[in-house]
């Protein structure tokens, strides 16, 4: 009963930052996000073995070779290797599917990704959607692929969206059956790529989790909720309708609200960096000059910069001096041959 996946990490163009469920990872609005696939080495994926078996006398996780430790993260010494509460997170998608297959076998778990962990771009994405698609074969459960974005979110919410390619809607629901994300088009049915500017590879200091449950201080929580819905319903049009501007100018906006509560939440977050202005400002200049293209920021200092494919050499000439990952549309969570132990 071994299994390995392959997930990539995801980019939201219509921003999750707040749930009604923490427990649940059940979030406050419908959210949208582009699968990614790095067109040059990194490829911005996560491969994720599990095996259950009568040898294993406990249940064990490892990420990138390291231990995943049950308690915040300590690992004698090591970088937090998983964000906030990491092993439970494991816990959280592998239990529940344990469950439903009527398993009471221990598992063995290791994970890998290509690119920097826990510095705002989605490692943790990838790492459950890889997580829940290994688990649910491992175990011989057939699931539909909303289905099993419901097992990924338990893990990390932006993970359900991961499981599938392309562009996706995550449909925040009010259960766990109802909370799932759907496929809006197929990778490059809507063409879009992002050229990330990596700002800084350090760890954030305050991780996701802390940042959604603090999100309801800000006074302009409800207004954002609000408008993402709003935002959710166009930017899918957007997609469908092949309109590129409209769909950039509402990722720009949905990142700018969501950063807004995080800088008016109690304690305040900023995740941004000086040269996290200097890009937007680049960005801004850039469109003044003709050249299209819009950005996004997650919960770190790293930069998307959203384009249209032709555009991608130009945008690295204007992010020249950072360092650079061209991202095209990657494919949904799918199963490997290839296994890590
Ligand atoms: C800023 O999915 O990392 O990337 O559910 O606590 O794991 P948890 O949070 P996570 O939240 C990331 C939110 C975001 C925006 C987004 O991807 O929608």
């Amino acid at each position: 009963m071994k299994s390995s996946a392959i997930a990539h990490a995801n980019i939201a163009l219509v921003k999750y930052w707040g749930r009604s469920d923490s427990r649940l990872n059940i979030p406050l609005n419908d959210s949208v996000s582009m699968t990614k696939c790095g067109t040059d080495g990194v490829k911005l994926q996560s491969h994720t073995t599990i095996e259950f078996s009568e040898k294993y006398t406990d249940d064990t996780a490892f990420l990138d070779g390291n231990p995943v430790s049950g308690v915040g993260c300590q690992v004698s010494g090591n970088k937090c290797q998983l964000s906030g509460r990491s092993f439970e997170r494991v816990l959280a998608v592998v239990n529940p599917l344990r469950k439903k297959a009527n398993c009471n076998l221990h598992f063995k778990m290791a994970s890998k990704n290509d690119f920097p962990t826990q510095s705002g771009l989605a490692s943790s994405a990838a790492g459950f959607a890889a997580l829940a698609a290994a688990t649910a074969d491992a175990l011989k459960l057939k699931l539909t692929k909303e289905e099993l974005s419901t097992y990924a979110r338990l893990g990390s919410g932006s993970a359900c969206r991961s499981i599938h390619g392309g562009f996706v809607q995550w449909h925040k629901g009010t259960s766990h059956e109802t909370s799932f994300a759907e496929q809006i088009c197929k990778p490059n049915d809507f063409q879009m790529n992002a050229v990330i500017a990596i700002v800084s590879e350090e760890k954030k200091e305050v991780t996701s989790d802390a940042g959604h449950e603090s999100s309801p201080t800000s006074p302009l929580n409800e207004m954002r909720v609000q408008k993402s819905q709003e935002h959710a319903v166009q930017v899918k049009k957007a997609i469908l309708d092949n309109d590129f501007s409209t769909a950039g100018k509402i990722a720009e906006q949905s990142c700018m609200m969501m950063h807004s509560v995080m800088l008016t939440s109690k304690p305040p977050l900023l995740y941004w960096t000086a040269d996290t202005g200097k890009i937007i400002k680049k960005v801004h200049q850039a469109r003044e000059n003709g050249l299209e293209c819009y950005f996004t920021i997650d919960a770190g200092p790293n930069v998307h910069v959203l384009c249209r494919p032709e555009k991608v050499d130009e945008i690295q000439k204007m992010l020249v001096g950072y360092k650079t990952i061209v991202a095209g549309q990657g494919e949904g969570a799918k199963i490997a041959d290839q296994h890590l132990f």
